[in-house]
């Protein structure tokens, strides 16, 4: 951190946050007592504000578990006991948690027991609505309604949105099946989301984890999700309208009719950028109408993926204008021989057809609330070869990813044209191929992989990296977006050995940024004998994923 702050842990991985939940026991884990605790790797990071400034609710992703460092003698999925599998999908969700602190000027705690508190695991029934729920594709032997799904997991990045609920991206859901047969309707597809892996031993406690037993249980999972984390008995909904895919996560502004537009990035190499425009409008105000009404908004829209198309190298700017072409308008497909269900269910297929911007992974895409510009990280793609490179994308082999700037047209994000512009190209700033929005190199931090990113009330870019590629730790930094120092990106915390940097969060009241610090001592034969981390420092002897806070000392 810079001089001048402290940081403190707020929560960690195994803490109890339901009332009976017994406190965090490395030794003796148990399902029952995940069920009650905070999760595993905790990835979007949020913040909800209540009417007292000194009271908040958390909600955090939790998107994913380190088996091998969990268990003592794992050595492989098949080592997994049916109660350790149990306990990691009882890690795998969200936590919802509320916080309290004696004063602005105090750290947050988090408060065991609190009435809001709750855990969504990967057994937690959803509901699916949305064009595609109860689609053919999306009935399973134990559920053939196609719209009552268990659990969510992969859950990465999200978003807040205006009416107070959460987003969360099932991002790669694939990796949780056991690919024992390949249905044959359903080939491309199953390739095209790379369902063709071994899962993490699932299949063991639910056979619904093993496509030869059930193949349709995959098309259930790769949407965003809202949770509304002011009513703890509220059914989470899987949105089917937003599309599937390896979503990161979803960020929603609210366009000058009211529409409701959520930004998206499907996180793979060569992949698109989507966006969805609610039928419905924004309705503000607290009453019980609004909020109903407002719940409904990402259950009917259009769906877009975008082309952006460059002005020429030659000005020495990446930049240019784009496209969002259409997938689904109006309750009508517009790609040729899919039905809007289909579109919706196979979303990248769908994708392939209509000739969108293969991008560097883009990973959290999100509205400046400051400035009504979007701004889409791409993490990396060192598969991206010499010939392949376009302005969007414009570096090969691009191990340290970039930052694109997206301008609707007329300030309105239901427009279906934009300008763009990248402000940043990442890396060690002595590499020519670096940019850091016109601001002078010698002056700027080095930086690599910026994953999830956030705004401050300024309007200043928040950026947390995820897969230091320069030989560093991760961490988070800030570069401001206007004024003198525009573009003057500068490192503000790293995080320790092996873990990725999410969140971030500056707060509402600016004082106190919050890291979630995911996977820490996650490296090749590390084990519980053999730690390679033992963040958070609590004597734990183990590394715990945990939410931190930093505020001025
Ligand atoms: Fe979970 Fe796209 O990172
Ligand atoms: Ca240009
Ligand atoms: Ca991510
Ligand atoms: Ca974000």
């Amino acid at each position: 951190m810079p001089e001048g702050f402290e940081w403190s842990t707020i929560i960690s991985w195994g803490d109890p946050i339901l009332a009976d939940a017994p406190d965090f026991d490395f030794d003796h884990q148990s399902a029952a007592a995940q069920e009650g605790q905070f999760g595993y790797n905790n990835d979007y990071t949020t913040l909800i504000r209540t009417r007292d400034q000194n009271a908040a609710v958390l909600v955090c992703n939790n998107e994913y578990t380190n088996d091998e460092l969990m268990f003592r003698g794992y050595t492989g999925s098949a080592s997994l006991t049916p109660e350790q599998v149990r306990i990691t999908m009882a890690a795998h969700g969200m936590s919802v948690v509320e916080l309290r602190r004696a004063s602005a000027s105090r750290p947050w705690e988090y408060v065991k027991g609190a009435p809001l508190n709750r855990r969504i695991t990967a057994t937690t029934p959803f509901r699916v609505d949305g064009p595609a729920a109860g689609h053919p594709l999306l009935r399973t032997s134990a559920d053939p309604s196609g719209r009552r799904v268990l659990g969510t997991f992969g859950n990465c990045s999200g978003g807040t949105t205006p009416w107070g609920t959460v987003l969360s991206g099932e991002e790669n859901f694939q990796g949780y099946f056991n690919a024992t047969a390949i249905p044959a309707d359903q080939d491309a597809a199953y390739r095209r989301y790379g369902i063709t892996g071994k899962g993490r031993g699932w299949e063991k406690v639910d056979t619904r984890f093993d496509t030869g037993a059930e193949p349709h249980e995959v098309n259930r999972f790769g949407y965003v999700i809202e949770v509304d984390p002011s009513d703890p008995s509220s059914t989470p909904v899987k949105h089917t309208a937003l599309g599937r895919l390896k979503h990161e996560g979803a960020n929603v502004t609210i366009a000058p009719d009211g529409r409701a537009v959520a930004y998206m990035g499907d996180d793979e190499r060569f992949d698109y950028l989507y966006k969805f425009v609610s039928h419905g409008r924004f309705r503000t105000g607290r009453s019980a109408e609004a909020r109903a009404s407002n719940l409904t908004l990402l259950s009917s829209g259009d769906l877009y993926v975008a082309k952006f198309t460059g002005d020429g190298f030659e000005d020495g700017v990446a930049d240019g204008t784009g496209e969002w072409l259409p997938l689904v308008v109006g309750n009508e497909s517009r790609v040729p021989g899919m039905s809007v269900a289909e579109v919706l269910v196979h979303t990248r297929l769908a994708a392939d057809k209509v000739g969108p911007t293969k991008m560097d992974r883009p990973e959290d895409v999100e509205p400046n609330p400051v400035n009504g510009r979007t701004y889409v990280a791409c993490t990396n793609n060192t598969k991206r070869t010499p010939s392949q490179i376009d302005e969007a994308n414009p570096r090969a082999n691009n191990k340290h990813g970039h930052i694109i700037e997206i301008t609707p047209d007329r300030g309105d994000d239901t427009a279906t044209g934009f300008s763009w512009k990248i402000v940043l190209i990442a890396g060690d700033p002595s590499d020519p191929s670096t940019y850091f929005n016109g601001y002078d190199r010698s002056e700027v931090s080095p930086i690599s992989c910026p994953d999830n990113v956030a705004f401050d009330r300024e309007g200043n870019l928040w950026i947390a990296t995820d897969g230091n590629a320069l030989g560093h730790c991760d961490g988070m930094y800030l570069m401001p977006l206007s004024g003198p120092h525009k573009g003057h990106l500068q490192q503000f915390l790293s995080v320790p050995a092996y873990a990725e940097c999410c969140g971030p969060l500056v707060t509402w009241d600016q004082k106190t940024v919050l890291a979630a610090v995911q996977h820490p001592g996650e490296v090749d034969g590390a084990s519980p004998e053999k730690p390679a981390s033992q963040f958070p420092y609590q004597g734990d002897g183990q590394p715990r994923p945990s939410v931190i806070q930093v505020r001025p000392a």
